[in-house]
């Protein structure tokens, strides 16, 4: 008989919903407790989705002590790393929101704390369960670009800067390079198979942010609406890398893999001031090659599908519980390389000049 997955909810706003809607869905799973530090939010959220016989809390902690197999941290990105360890230090398997932490150092006792509580933890990337960057991955890999040597990822919003906790440098950590970014750089870093960052050259504004004509709390604002970045990768790799909220431009070009043997050629799916590929969105993949001499090029069919990949990647959580094999489907080790990376582009644009980047060797966390 499969398991019942007993579920905890850290945090109650947006994308909580999300995932409760997720795991409703699931007839093994039990949505036990949802957390919310805000009087009262847990328990409307409770009331409003209809989850009978959860318990609302306010402090996470109190949540912890109930007999959970694992957590969603739903909570903004301040909050991930205490939330996250915490859950894990009580036993708990985690699937935290994306991005990981708001620093590398967080990011660090966050895998630590999981290794040596020999728990799960797992980051909410849902592009990697598109069948059309499960695609890309598999034609890379295949070894029919031959040496790829060089991706062009990124994208973004002509406009589309979110607000509150999304634009504080204490509760975000980074602005569009880590909220939408994360995700180009996943599948720019796991298409490659997650070679090892060596340094980065960045630059970052915040002109539409800061200007009251583009953002209702412009004086509040104090992250990155726009970036770009020269990221250097073991193995002779490099990633231009580049990411906007607002832009006066329709798009800051395709995703772009160029190999020794052919390219290849991302197009977003949609033409709005949201599309990308960032988010799963590919609309057309193209391989530039050569045949007996003449360049050829080829349009890969993309793959048509109905699948819900947020609901595929929380299922994928549930999965990985009721395996018991404690394997993370998206592991947070790898996505620490991917925040450091967001780390060393802030430290570059501040600093005006190309740093270097190095994750330490992992241990298990000091309790
Ligand atoms: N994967 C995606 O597609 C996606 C989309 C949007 C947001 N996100 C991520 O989800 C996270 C949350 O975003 P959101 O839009 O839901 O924010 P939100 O502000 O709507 O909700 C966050 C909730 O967490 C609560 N909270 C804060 N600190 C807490 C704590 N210590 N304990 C318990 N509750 C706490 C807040 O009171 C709030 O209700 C962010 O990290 C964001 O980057 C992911």
């Amino acid at each position: 008989m499969t398991q019942t997955v007993k579920i905890g909810i850290i945090g109650s706003g947006g994308i909580a919903n999300a995932h409760a809607q997720c795991y409703k869905k699931m007839s093994d799973v039990e949505i036990v407790a949802v957390a919310d530090l805000v009087p009262g939010k847990a328990a409307e959220f409770i009331q409003r989705l209809e989850l009978k016989n959860a318990v609302p809390f306010e402090d996470h902690q109190e949540l912890l002590e109930l007999d959970l197999d694992g957590v969603s941290v739903c909570t903004p990105n301040v909050a991930h790393h205490k939330t996250s360890v915490d859950s894990l230090l009580a036993g708990k398997h985690v699937l935290v929101e994306k991005p990981l932490s708001i620093t590398l150092e967080q990011g660090i006792d966050m895998v630590e704390t999981s290794l040596k509580m020999n728990k799960m933890l797992t980051v909410g990337f849902q592009p990697r369960y598109d069948p059309n960057m499960q695609l890309v991955k598999e034609i890379v890999s295949s070894g029919e670009l031959g040496n790829v040597y060089y991706v062009q990822t990124g994208g973004g919003r002509r406009r589309g800067m979110p607000q509150g906790t999304f634009i504080k440098k204490a509760l975000a950590g980074a602005g569009a390079m880590a909220d939408i970014g994360c995700y180009s750089l996943d599948l720019a870093l796991n298409t490659l198979g997650y070679p090892k960052p060596i340094s980065v050259s960045a630059y970052t504004s915040n002109l539409f942010g800061t200007n009251p004509d583009h953002h209702p709390e412009a004086e509040n604002f104090e992250v990155e609406d726009f970036g770009i970045a020269l990221i250097r990768l073991e193995g002779g790799k490099v990633i231009n890398f580049k990411v906007s909220w607002a832009m006066h431009m329709d798009t800051l070009g395709p995703t772009l893999f160029l190999g020794t043997n052919a390219g290849l050629k991302l197009t977003p799916a949609g033409q709005g001031p949201w599309s990308g590929v960032w988010d799963g969105g590919i609309g057309s993949i193209d391989l530039f090659h050569d045949v007996i001499g003449q360049h050829v090029d080829t349009s890969i069919p993309v793959k048509k599908h109905n699948l819900n990949i947020f609901y595929e990647k929380v299922r994928a959580f549930v999965k990985a519980i009721q395996e018991g094999k404690n394997i993370a489907p998206i592991p947070a080790e790898q996505i620490l390389i991917n925040q450091a990376i967001i780390d060393g582009i802030l430290r570059s644009a501040e600093a005006g000049k190309e740093v270097s980047i190095s994750i330490p060797e992992l241990r298990p966390a000091k309790i």
